[in-house]
């Protein structure tokens, strides 16, 4: 059989040990792989590249993809789905492992429901994909922020400042939630819940009051003020019906500036939490992954998604996965704002 594969929406890392998981297992039991170039473009245009034991090796500690991606829409061209279709049967594919977000994976969910034989696998720094408890790319995601956090501690402290950091995290908190927790952050702002600045405010004039002459202050890119609407970037909206967001940052380091009188400067991390080298966690979970998207072509579970279920690799409808999304475990929150 021949099995297609495309990465699709932000890279993150990670994606070379699902692509690698999946070569290397389905040419050891005698397929072949075509690579599709950026995403669903690569299907559309046919656009490929033969992937063979040569073209993974060395790829497993590689950040971003070997195979490209972007955000293309076969669903916002015009004849996408046919093209798609038709391309899919004169490429001669079994099979399509789709590896993406809720954009890419949405899509593999409707052209499965049109009768293409695809599989999924999550992918995001977000870890906004619902039907698994972790993509891969959030825990490489969470440790550079993790690492920033500590860093800024140092400047910080020596400069008795406040330091808002802004981090990605479009609908979600859980990478906000998460290296904030890590890094010892004295505030964390999420999409979740509506920014109150007084109630931020007073936490940060309180620690001072305590003794403490610096904090730090995490906020998610799509986190917002209780009376308006999230910062952008840009107002154009993607194929996918996104906007640019970003901005969030410099606005609360005015706010809190102007209402603390404490000295605020804030960094954007942007998209250095996306780049380089995945952690071991990330690189195990891709390559379990990229196994289990195989198994699923192979046992004939087409629309189905990879899925981690506490200790286990298993299945999910992708459907299912792509209906909502999985916004940030208050519970965790809670346990965050213990130490606000
Ligand atoms: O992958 C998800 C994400 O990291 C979001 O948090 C962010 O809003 C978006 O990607 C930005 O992506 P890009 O700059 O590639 O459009």
């Amino acid at each position: 059989m021949k099995i297609g594969i495309l990465t699709g929406g932000g890279d993150c890392p990670g994606l070379n040990s699902v692509i690698r998981g999946v070569v290397r297992k389905a040419i050891l039991d005698g397929h072949e792989v075509l690579g599709l170039r950026y995403g669903w473009k690569g299907l559309l245009d046919k656009d490929t590249v033969n992937l063979d034991l040569r073209s993974v090796s060395g790829i497993l500690p590689k950040g971003g993809t070997i195979l490209g991606t972007s955000r293309t829409n076969p669903y916002k061209k015009e004849n996408g789905v046919n093209t798609a279709k038709e391309n899919f049967k004169s490429l001669g594919l079994g099979a399509l492992v789709a590896i993406g977000g809720e954009d890419t994976l949405g899509v593999a969910a409707k052209l499965s429901q049109d009768g293409l034989k695809i599989v999924g696998v999550p992918k995001t720094i977000d870890n906004d994909l619902e039907g698994t408890d972790f993509t891969f790319g959030f825990d490489t995601a969470v440790n550079i922020v993790m690492e920033c956090i500590d860093r800024l501690h140092t400047t910080a402290e020596s400069h008795n400042r406040i330091m808002v950091v802004e981090v990605m995290g479009r609908h979600a908190g859980w990478i906000a939630a998460y290296s904030g927790i890590a890094g010892g952050a004295d505030y964390i702002l999420i999409p979740e819940i509506p920014i109150d600045i007084e109630k931020v405010c007073s936490s940060l004039r309180k620690r001072h009051e305590r003794g403490k002459n610096f904090s730090i202050v995490v906020v998610a890119e799509g986190a917002f003020f209780k009376e308006e609407n999230v910062c952008l970037q840009e107002k154009k909206l993607d194929e996918f019906g996104h906007v640019r967001l970003g901005g969030i940052g410099h606005t609360l380091g005015r706010l809190i500036e102007e209402k603390t009188s404490f000295e605020t400067r804030v960094t954007v991390l942007g998209h250095i939490q996306r780049g380089g080298s995945p952690t071991a966690f990330d690189r195990v979970l891709g390559t379990r992954f990229g196994v289990k998207a195989y198994d699923l072509i192979k046992e004939g579970k087409f629309g189905r998604m990879a899925s981690l279920k506490g200790k286990e690799v298993i299945d999910v409808s992708l459907e299912e996965a792509t209906a909502k999304l999985k916004t940030l475990d208050l519970d965790l929150y809670e346990l965050a704002s213990i130490f606000f």
